[in-house]
């Protein structure tokens, strides 16, 4: 008994096909998106094609009364063992002239939810000692361009809240991935303002191999999964460089490029 999935973001993209790969791994699913045509026409596709049980919660996940409600149910529901916070959105642009309900759409729904819905699901995990959360984030979670501060904002918490959170839940039985996409064939680009086309295609990856390759590296058990690197001794570096940046931090003394008097700059 594989239990419920919560997939979030089912009714398009990524989520849609994370839906699928975790119904053909026997999981019952628990669906959520605003869009309920597309979720009920994909729960039913999925449960003529797969033994499973496939349920529909509509739901904007950056309005707080719907997210308390779908964090409710996460929280009550015995039979959920898989959560996959994959909803995001994103909007392109300089800063200058951006609109409040773009910022607060990309931190509520990309930020707030999937850290309210974690928590939702963590007290019963840990009381079973397992379950499974994949945290759906991307490279621009390392990286940040003149068009993407407050996405990149966004990505840049997934990505430090997830390795937080694996630190934390180290040894307690449950599973926590972070997965980074590069660019992926979604419908996000669209919404974002920069259309796909406008991209190379040669670096487009289809959301089929992105959520396959993702499932691959659950399966590998890697706690980062980053679907397009590779050259993935190049994450080793950079986690090496990261570790050794926080030990040199670690002292009392400013460093000396900031003792000014010395200089004879104060
Ligand atoms: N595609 C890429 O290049 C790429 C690269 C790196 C990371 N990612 C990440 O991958 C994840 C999936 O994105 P995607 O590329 O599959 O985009 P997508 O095709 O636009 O799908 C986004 C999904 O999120 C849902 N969603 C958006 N706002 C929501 C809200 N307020 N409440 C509930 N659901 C909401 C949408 O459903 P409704 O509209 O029906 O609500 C849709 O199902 C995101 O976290 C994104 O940041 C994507």
């Amino acid at each position: 008994m594989r239990g419920t999935a919560v997939v979030t973001g089912a009714s398009a993209g990524l989520g849609r096909i994370y839906a699928d790969r975790l119904a053909r791994r026997g999981y019952d699913l628990l669906l959520v998106a605003r869009r309920a045509d597309r979720l009920a026409e994909l729960a039913t596709e999925l449960e003529a094609q797969y033994p499973i049980r496939a349920e529909v919660l509509v739901a904007d996940l950056g309005e707080a009364r719907d997210l308390d409600r779908v964090a409710t149910r996460l929280g009550e529901d015995e039979a959920i063992t898989c959560l996959v916070n994959n909803a995001g959105t994103s909007t392109l642009g300089p800063l200058s002239g951006s609109k409040a309900s773009d910022e607060s759409a990309m931190i509520n729904v990309n930020v707030t939810a999937l850290t309210r819905l974690t928590v939702a699901v963590l007290e019963r995990f840990r009381r079973l000692s397992s379950g499974t959360i994949v945290n759906v984030g991307s490279v621009l979670g390392f990286h940040s361009l003149p068009i993407s501060a407050i996405y990149s904002g966004t990505k840049g918490y997934v990505t430090n809240f997830t390795r937080g959170l694996q630190e934390e839940l180290a040894g307690t039985g449950i599973v926590v991935q972070l997965v980074a996409p590069a660019a992926t064939a979604t419908d996000i680009w669209d919404i974002s303002g920069v259309p796909l086309s406008n991209l190379d295609p040669d670096t487009v990856m289809t959301a089929g191999d992105c959520v396959d390759a993702s499932m691959a590296g659950l399966a590998l058990g890697e706690s980062v999964t980053l679907t397009s690197v590779e050259d993935i001794q190049l994450f080793s570096d950079y986690e090496t460089a990261r570790l050794k940046l926080l030990s040199a931090s670690q002292t009392s003394r400013p460093a000396s490029r900031y003792n000014l008097s010395k200089q004879g700059t104060a």
